[in-house]
């Protein structure tokens, strides 16, 4: 089994105004190809910061992370622009669109970020926004969107460049209780039907409870388990 999210060690301080605060003190997680895991943790553990460690979005203080065997961490910034580009895609909460965009142009911006040209990632992104159920929505802005609609863009958009695993950050935290649920399982569907790994922060036991394995982010450790 291949592992396409590997992390050891991965420290990370922030300073503050009482003194350096430790918010992950040793985080070692491993994420085999095509696998869900799911992360929860009590609000401010540290599941953003590291989410974007994981992403290359921020750098760790120490530790290793690889994305399919390679390691990334040390390495500049160019060498994580293009690998972040075609090996992750990324759900955040608050979906981050191109306001200035029409979905379809949000999805296909994706992969030409990744190197390929607009028009040979056309139809792709046509059929990944007709999957979401967006099909009579792609020239919409998003500002014309509801969030859940919305959301729907960013899961086209995470998948477009058939990456090997997305990380998604309390995709739903920003809905109501029925349009998490059925982007909670789109998410699920999508992610498992294209054999991607995904690894989900969630606040939700129900949602976690659908992943391959639960995680609990604890003290700044990741442990194994279902009860914070
Ligand atoms: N860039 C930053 N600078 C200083 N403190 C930060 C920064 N990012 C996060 N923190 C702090 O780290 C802690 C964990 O935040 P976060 O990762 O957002 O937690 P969670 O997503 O689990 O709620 C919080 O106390 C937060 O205030
Ligand atoms: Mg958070």
């Amino acid at each position: 089994m291949s592992v396409v999210l590997f992390a050891s060690g991965l420290t990370k301080s922030f300073a503050s105004p009482g003194g350096k605060i430790e918010i992950l003190r040793g985080v070692n997680l491993e994420v085999n190809a095509g696998e869900c895991v799911s992360i929860r943790g009590e609000s401010g553990a540290g599941k953003t910061t590291l989410l974007q460690i994981l992403g290359g979005l921020e750098k760790p203080d120490t530790g290793e992370l690889r994305w399919n065997g390679e390691t990334v961490t040390g390495k500049g910034n160019r060498f994580l622009a293009e690998r972040r580009a075609r090996l992750l895609g990324y759900v955040f909460q608050s979906f981050h669109l191109v306001p200035e965009l029409s979905a379809l142009e949000n999805v296909t911006l994706a992969a030409r970020i990744a190197g390929r040209p607009a028009k040979a990632a056309l139809p792709e992104a046509k059929s990944l926004l007709v999957r979401v159920g967006l099909g009579h929505r792609l020239d919409h802005l998003p500002g014309k969107l509801s969030g859940g609609e919305c959301q729907r863009v960013a899961i086209a958009r995470a998948l477009v460049n058939r990456p090997p695993l997305v990380l998604a950050d309390e995709p739903t935290g920003n809905l109501d209780e029925n349009t998490g649920e059925s982007i909670m399982r789109l998410l699920l569907d999508m992610t498992r039907e294209r054999g991607v790994a995904l690894a989900l922060v969630t606040h939700s036991p129900a949602f976690a409870a659908r992943a391959d394995r639960r995680l609990i982010l604890r003290h700044g450790e990741l442990h194994e388990g279902e009860s914070l």
